[in-house]
């Protein structure tokens, strides 16, 4: 399809090119060292070795009670590095940190324009040491570093650069006002938008410099300052964008980064009180823990969580490669721990069998390996946690008498490698339709009948996005708008940009991630009246 998209093209062709052997080589890892040397990650090397510390108030400072934790690194379980084991009182003196910078600091006050060029220099920042940040993001998320290179990075910088015209453009109104009660009075009434404070922001691992991006890029922009809390299994490039920000000249105490557990250090910053807003992303589960304890102060609250995502696929498609390459894309992409991942295919029942068979040969063909090998065309998943939660639905399913077309098992090698998986034969019922694996497995259904198709596509607690792929653009639009999806991608998947909003209908979330829409969740509207 002409149209196909920068990341099925990508996925495309890496899912076909060979490296170094036949394209059909293991399906298990390679078990070459994965150790990162000066040799494997030059530009990433130095730092790496560098003791890593929170930000709190512009000065890099070790937790309060001096624990660290061990940051691994998922394609050999081997110890990267290791980062503070912050707690109540670490987040409580970020806290206070980002509260004196908003009360007296000089981020808010700042002429737009001047802020705005700040964030444009930290996009350029992030593109500078782009390598370095691929190679970091590599070896402690696991994602292939060629991916980390061409998608998280520049995806990263592109956020910033974006919401860099947006600090002068934050408009309030002016509003003609009629006061029924006050019927020979005259008034002046305007609004302005202003930043909301002090945000606590909790990100995931599966991008983690990006989700970074996401989240710091809109509260920068609208002059709030920040606490935010990295995921406990990726918390480096968080803390190698800190010392970019500083670089770029962002005032002490804007952005204050504390890595720590969710348990203690995200649940800390979630209830403290002195907390204007928290932005989450990650489990539904916690999703819901975090409105819980916003409770205490009411604090504002945006959430971006899991998702069951329908691709659809239509006989009618005309190109049935492309389909495939875009049906494999959705769900193996990112190794499938994407909140967005296409994992449940919908494919009309004349072509099921082609459409399973296809996307069947992609997952057999894909190479596993370290993220640093440049052969690897899926590496591992993060953390031997996620390991075990996606073997256990690989082995729930076969229990519950799905059909494995290939995969459904561990892969060799010490670390954490799963075989790419295609299930047919599911029932609605079944733990691997209704629940998110965050794997790259995929349930295939066939469909029959348009008219049942929307019921089921729309048949779970999740609505954060969907495909349809067919010819018949009427079609397509009709059923884009019964979809219950915050996002519908047709004839293509997989397509961010920072100008777009992103997030969930139902229990996939609160409000919208980029795009203009975010910005207002980080602004209060203020209604001023003069009387004339
Ligand atoms: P999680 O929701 O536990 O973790 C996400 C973030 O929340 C991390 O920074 C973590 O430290 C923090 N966190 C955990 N418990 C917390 C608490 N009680 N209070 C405040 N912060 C807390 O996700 P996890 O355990 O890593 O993955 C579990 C499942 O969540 C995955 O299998 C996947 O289904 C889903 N998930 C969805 C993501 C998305 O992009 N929507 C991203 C990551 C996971
Ligand atoms: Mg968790």
């Amino acid at each position: 399809m002409k149209t196909a998209l920068l990341s099925s093209r990508l996925a495309t062709r890496s899912l076909k090119s060979s490296h170094g052997g036949n394209g059909h080589g293991p399906r298990h890892a390679r078990r070459a060292s994965c150790a990162p040397t000066a040799a494997s990650v030059p530009h990433a090397f130095a730092w790496l070795k560098r003791p890593k510390h929170n930000l709190i108030a512009g000065r890099w400072v070790p937790a309060a009670s001096g624990k660290v934790f061990d940051v691994f690194n998922p394609a050999d379980a081997s110890v990267l590095a290791r980062v503070p084991d912050s707690d109540k009182e670490d987040i409580h003196r970020a806290v206070a940190a980002a509260r004196r910078a908003f009360d007296a600091g000089p981020w808010r006050r700042m002429k737009p324009n001047e802020r705005g060029k700040l964030l444009w220099r930290v996009g350029d920042l992030i593109l500078e040491h782009a390598d370095e940040l691929a190679e970091i993001e590599s070896l402690d998320n696991g994602k292939p570093r060629a991916v980390a290179r061409v998608a998280d990075v520049p995806l990263a910088a592109d956020l910033f650069h974006y919401m860099a015209g947006w600090a002068t453009k934050i408009e309030g109104h002016t509003i003609p006002i009629s006061v029924p009660y006050a019927p020979d009075a005259r008034f002046h009434a305007f609004t302005l938008r202003e930043p909301v404070g002090v945000v606590g922001q909790i990100i995931p691992w599966n991008f983690p410099l990006l989700m970074a991006a996401w989240k710091l890029g809109p509260a920068l922009t609208t002059g709030n300052c920040v606490v935010l809390k990295p995921a406990e299994q990726t918390p480096l490039t968080a803390l190698r964008l800190g010392e970019l920000l500083l670089e770029a000249g962002l005032p002490e105490g804007v952005v204050n980064i504390v890595t720590g557990f969710g348990e203690t250090a995200g649940a800390a910053l979630a209830a403290h009180d002195d907390v204007d807003k928290v932005a989450f992303t990650g489990s539904t589960e916690v999703g819901r823990l975090i409105v819980h304890a916003a409770a205490g102060n009411l604090k504002k609250v945006s959430l971006e969580l899991g998702g069951k995502s329908p691709n659809i696929v239509f006989k009618d498609v005309g190109d049935l490669d492309a389909a495939i390459a875009g049906a494999a894309n959705a769900i193996f992409f990112n190794h499938g721990q994407c909140c967005c991942a296409g994992s449940r295919l919908m494919v009309e029942k004349d072509v099921f069998d082609a459409v399973v068979a296809g996307v069947a040969a992609h997952a057999k063909k894909i190479k596993l390996g370290p993220g640093l090998d440049p052969g690897t065309q899926m590496g591992p998943l993060v953390s031997e946690e996620q390991f075990r939660r996606v073997t256990n639905y690989m082995h729930q399913g076969k229990q519950e008498g799905a059909c494995y077309v290939t995969g459904g098992e561990k892969a060799g090698g010490r670390g954490y490698f799963v075989q790419p998986t295609v299930v047919k034969d599911v029932k609605p019922s079944m733990s691997i339709v209704r629940e998110e694996i965050f794997g790259p497995v995929v349930v295939a259904e066939p469909f029959t009948k348009p008219e049942e198709l929307i019921s089921r596509a729309n048949d779970t607690p999740y609505g954060l996005a969907a495909g349809v792929w067919t010819r018949d653009i009427a079609k397509a639009h009709r059923i884009a708008a019964e979809l219950r999806a915050g996002t519908v991608w047709i004839n293509c998947y997989n397509v961010f940009d920072a100008a777009l909003p992103f997030g969930g209908y139902k229990q996939s979330g609160w409000g919208r991630e980029m795009g203009h829409e975010v910005l207002e969740h980080y602004t209060e509207t203020k209604a001023v009246v003069v009387g004339l």
